[in-house]
């Protein structure tokens, strides 16, 4: 067995070009299979006015950053009418846009762009809850209303008044800190709310309200969109008896999270909207954010037969960096064996039935270089690099979040004034009201505050990294001045070159696509080792995720003589001598 790869240089990562045509206007069955996802968070992608603030003509003007990149969708977050109190996910009209990020005509705008760049476009669809502010929340606020029971309201506690400590009708905290219930004076009971008091929960127990849903996705479909991402839709059908929860010692409230996932309607009321929408019928992509699933879950739900939701977003590897029995702010190392491990359960969970999504950073996740990979000046671009490879290698649809492709890092933020995030925000409260010391609760922030996603979208290297003209609503990473986009397409070497390669390695290999995977030493501490198979083809992916050299014993993996290199990190290097953070695919003779 030779040490050594064919001898051939691997192929330099110069660009090649985007998609040069419009998408078809007929979706094919399954067309989501080979695509990659590009998600854009529209507050902190380009502001086209000035004001600090992305907006949709901001999008519109750096479609050709997409289309170069080669992406094949676009995941819009959140452009809808909103208090903003959670940044959009707090929607008070689904059918208009909110005037900080322009109009309905930029819009369509925005849509018909990205169709003539090849790029098809996923809307947001935050159906769990509703903003305070919203019409139908506004009118159930009257017990005689009709939408009364359109969202979920109850008495305080027996034997407690209303308003006094305890009342609430169940112990269960909100995921933005304090309870879940929000006592209405008007008529003195309380209302669910799982995230903030201004997100009352839906009552999808009432077809009155599953019917007004779909008829608004119906039309955003005959307005051109292609499909949704769904925002915690696993929890739309809750356990109705809504009984205490479980609450450890020293806990403020329960964690509900086991009453209100996954619930006992989740598949009839996924179903019913696939049916009612006409999902699959039109092969509009669907994904769900599924806190908490399991593979079971998953692929119950992703099973093409029972035609409910074409993919779901995991959380269980963005998990694994909480220490046991913590919440998300309760930091823990991540070994290597145990991050594969968790990717490899859910490749091997969902081969024969159903599909994975794959994603390392969206806006509510600290940015992966910082997270699994080394952001220090000397590992952040082969780090970021070889992340991509990865994950782009596994079975499954890819997410790229804004700047993921650019290898940006963590915000770097080091006092609670730099925060915006209500989740951030609101935890440091009550942390520090709590006990907690304010430099453990501000060390924990840093690490996970999904501000570390949120800072402007990096484009060149001027003040305000090209975003903004005016202030920046949340601090530029000042790394901007080497990280940022004019760079990156200038450098056929950046990661934003890298990530082009995968994205069109996978458009041209369907053993990318489709084949089977298969873990290599899952308990190697440096190595990131597997195979890809598909009829003749086989694929073998070398990745030192550490950033110490490290060799590959041959007797450990396939013959490599011979080999093809289908991409690398590092430029003409061969043999099982890696790096640091230096990965490749081999196509194996
Ligand atoms: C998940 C979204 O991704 C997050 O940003 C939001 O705060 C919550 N759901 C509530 O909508």
């Amino acid at each position: 067995m030779s040490p050594h790869a064919d001898d051939a240089p691997p192929p330099a990562e110069t660009p090649t070009a985007g998609h040069p045509t419009p998408v078809p206007a007929r979706r094919e069955p399954g067309w989501w299979r080979d695509a990659v996802v590009y998600q854009v968070y529209p507050r902190s992608f380009a502001d086209s006015d000035g004001d600090g603030v992305g907006d949709i003509p901001g999008i519109t003007a750096h479609l050709d950053h997409l289309a170069d990149l080669g992406v094949d969708v676009l995941w819009l977050s959140p452009v809808y009418r909103s208090p903003m109190d959670d940044n959009g996910y707090d929607i008070s009209d689904y059918e208009d846009v909110d005037p900080l990020f322009g109009t309905l005509a930029d819009l369509d705008a925005l849509i018909e762009g990205c169709h003539a760049h090849g790029i098809r476009v996923v809307m947001d669809l935050v159906v769990n809850h509703t903003s305070d502010e919203h019409p139908w929340f506004v009118e159930a606020r009257d017990p005689a209303s009709p939408k009364r029971d359109w969202y979920w309201w109850r008495p305080p506690r027996e034997g407690h008044a209303a308003g006094t400590p305890g009342a609430e009708p169940t112990n269960w905290g909100a995921a933005f800190s304090g309870p879940a219930w929000h006592l209405d004076p008007h008529s003195g009971e309380y209302y669910l709310h799982l995230f903030s008091p201004k997100q009352p929960d839906l009552n999808w127990e009432n077809p009155e309200v599953r019917s007004a849903v779909y008829a608004m996705m119906r039309r955003w479909v005959d307005r051109g969109v292609d499909g949704f991402r769904m925002d915690v839709i696993n929890l739309i059908s809750k356990d109705v008896s809504l009984p205490d929860a479980p609450q450890g010692p020293g806990q403020p409230y329960g964690s509900s999270f086991d009453l209100v996932a996954n619930g006992p309607r989740l598949d009839e009321y996924l179903a019913e909207m696939n049916r009612e929408v006409g999902l699959t019928d039109q092969h509009l992509l669907t994904v769900g954010e599924m806190p908490g699933s399991t593979i079971d879950v998953a692929r119950r739900v992703t099973d093409e037969g029972r035609r409910e939701l074409d993919m779901v977003f995991t959380f269980e590897h963005v998990d694994l960096d909480v220490a046991p029995g913590g919440v998300k702010w309760d930091l823990a190392d991540v070994p290597l064996p145990v991050l594969k491990r968790s990717l490899e359960r859910w490749q091997v969970g969902l081969a024969d039935v159903g599909w994975n999504s794959l994603y390392w950073n969206n806006h509510d996740q600290p940015r992966v270089v910082s997270r699994f990979g080394d952001d220090s000046p000397e590992h952040r671009v082969a780090s970021a690099k070889t992340l991509g490879t990865v994950l782009h290698l596994h079975r499954g649809t890819p997410y790229v979040y804004q700047g993921e492709e650019l290898g940006m890092a963590n915000a770097g933020f080091e006092t609670l004034e730099q925060y915006r995030d209500i989740e951030s925000v609101n935890y440091h409260a009550e942390a520090t009201s709590l006990g907690l010391a304010a430099e453990t609760v501000t060390r924990s922030l840093a690490v996970k505050s999904r501000d570390n996603a949120r800072t402007p979208m990096q484009w060149d290297d001027t003040a305000s990294a090209g975003f903004t003209t005016g202030t920046p609503w949340l601090a530029v990473n000042p790394d901007h001045v080497d990280v940022n986009a004019a760079a990156a397409r200038r450098d056929p070497q950046s990661v934003f070159a890298h990530y082009r390669a995968l994205i069109a390695l996978r458009h041209s290999d369907e053993c990318v696509v489709d084949g089977r995977f298969e873990l290599l030493l899952p308990d190697h501490e440096q190595l990131w080792v597997f195979t890809r198979t598909l009829g003749d083809e086989r694929l073998l992916v070398l990745a030192n995720c550490s950033s110490e050299a490290v060799t590959v014993d041959p007797s450990d993996v396939p013959d490599v003589v011979g080999a093809e290199v289908l991409l690398a990190t590092h430029d003409g290097r061969t043999g099982l001598d890696l790096a640091p953070w230096e990965s490749r695919v081999l196509r194996l003779a």
